[in-house]
């Protein structure tokens, strides 16, 4: 079989309002690098052939200056400037791409991806076309209307929390958005990772891999102490 080209797309052009900082979360130092730095040196240190790094123009300088030449991150062969809404940004990034087999779409404030894990991602992608991390629900899940009673209480079994890297064929996902800008129906559905593009507007199978409970992502700043956490323990191993 003929090597396949893989792209990775690291996303931070986010504001990161629950986060709620003056500094873009992706940008917060953990340790003493930032959030960015630790997503983008596994995609650095895997087999992914080129990583495109989509960010806000006011923040690019700051990515090269600070993380991509300090750390002599080579594969980076882009910066594209994001968009308002995460979907935006991800569709930007796939216009800025001229030819590739797969991308592994991840978001640049998920710092505990791992080159293992991005390696399996990789082959799995080219099995199933389209898949995704993500960790079974470790909490019952209710289901609210708009004054909070509960409508439904769903099977935990088939309940799965979803992660990133999505990986898909890039021509099968570039399609997906495309079909969902051209419906330009955006604001009826809350479009909120990239499997609900794929299985929404291909109708196709997305599978689920058993990904990583640490792979979280920094959302509210509770989780900065769960990272420094992660980080202290594995210094300490
Ligand atoms: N992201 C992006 N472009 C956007 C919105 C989000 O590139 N317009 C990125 C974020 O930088 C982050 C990832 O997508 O790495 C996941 O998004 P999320 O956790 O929602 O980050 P924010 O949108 O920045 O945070 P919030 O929703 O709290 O404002
Ligand atoms: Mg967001």
């Amino acid at each position: 079989m003929e090597k396949k080209k893989i792209t990775a797309i690291v996303l931070a052009a986010g504001k990161g309002n629950r986060m709620n900082t003056p500094v873009a979360k992706q940008f917060l130092i953990l340790r003493d690098k930032p959030v960015l730095y630790y997503s983008l040196k596994a995609f650095e240190d895997s087999s992914v052939d080129e990583i495109i790094l989509v960010t806000g123009s006011d923040q690019k300088e700051y990515c090269i200056n600070n993380i991509i030449q300090p750390y002599q991150l080579n594969k980076v062969t882009q910066i594209v400037e994001g968009g308002k809404e995460r979907y935006d940004s991800v569709y930007q990034a796939l216009l800025h791409i001229e030819e590739t087999d797969y991308v592994l779409i991840h978001d640049g404030a998920r710092p505990f991806i791992t080159k293992e894990f991005i390696e399996e991602m990789i082959s799995q992608v080219i099995d199933h076309n389209a898949c995704i991390f993500g960790t079974p629900v470790k909490e019952t899940v209710k289901t609210v209307d708009s004054n909070r009673y509960i409508t439904s209480t769903p099977n935990r079994n088939t309940m799965w929390l979803a992660q990133t890297p999505q990986a898909f064929s890039f021509e099968a996902i570039k399609k997906a958005y495309t079909i969902f800008y051209k419906e330009n129906n955006k604001n009826q559905v809350a479009i909120t990772d990239d499997a609900m593009v794929y299985e929404t507007y291909l109708g196709k199978p997305v599978k689920m891999i058993p990904g990583d409970y640490r792979n979280i992502k920094i959302t509210t700043p509770e989780d900065l102490t769960i990272a420094e956490a992660f980080l202290n323990k594995e210094l300490s191993e």
